[in-house]
């Protein structure tokens, strides 16, 4: 299971490339706002740390205005995937990147049925949203069960980005269901870390250590 981390910031993708397993990196438009600075910027930043897919999403609602963005966005490094929301639009942007060999990253998926229109297109990543889904009072990592079980009847290769993911127990079940990807905010892949034993543990080792050394 690749990981990669959700964040614009560039402080938190640098703690990330010191933890070591951290795969790739996702924004969107509100994390990127966040910053205060341009996608393309801040894009060009996190390529020269984190060597694996980045997604760049596009801002643009029309066919011909999400190929522009993306096609300018692709050229920054050959490890930027566009990411496009699953419309009309995008899903029909979608074909003509996969067409063009440009990865992709097909975003707001709530659905299997969305899912699988971007898996027909050649999106590289579908990101169903697992969070916002529990938000609404649908079991959103039942959502990733559904789409795992769809690409593997028909064998599609479009990778699934569990996204949305806001507690360490959303990664677990991503994982046990099979999601090839998560992505996690900064908090969500600390969570990953902790375990009280863990803690309990390692003070009573030290403790110990600490007495037999006197
Ligand atoms: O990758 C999509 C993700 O950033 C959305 O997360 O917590 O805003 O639903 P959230």
């Amino acid at each position: 299971m690749q990981f990669f981390i959700d964040t614009g910031i560039i402080e938190e993708i640098n703690q990330a490339k010191e933890w070591g397993f951290v795969d790739g990196v996702t924004t969107n438009p509100s994390l990127i706002a966040q910053t205060g600075r341009s996608q393309a910027d801040v894009i060009k930043d996190i390529v020269k740390i984190i060597d694996g897919p980045i997604s760049a999403e596009v801002i643009s609602t029309d066919r011909e205005g999400m190929i522009k963005e993306g096609a300018e966005l692709a050229k920054i490094h050959d490890n930027v995937v566009i990411k496009l929301p699953l419309t009309e639009a995008g899903i029909s942007a979608c074909k003509w990147f996969s067409d063009n060999n440009i990865k992709t990253n097909v975003t707001l998926c709530f659905s299997a049925n969305q899912a699988l229109l971007a898996a027909k297109n050649g999106a590289t990543y579908i990101s169903p949203f697992v969070g916002r889904l529990d938000d609404i009072g649908v079991d959103g990592n039942g959502l990733i069960a559904e789409i795992r079980q769809v690409f593997d009847n028909y064998g599609f290769t479009t990778k699934i980005l569990a996204a949305s993911l806001r507690h360490a127990d959303h990664v677990k079940q991503s994982a046990l269901i099979g999601a090839d990807v998560a992505t996690m905010p900064f908090s969500v892949i600390k969570q990953l870390f902790k375990h009280p034993l863990t803690d309990i543990g390692l003070e009573k080792f030290l403790a110990d250590h600490a007495k037999s050394n006197k």
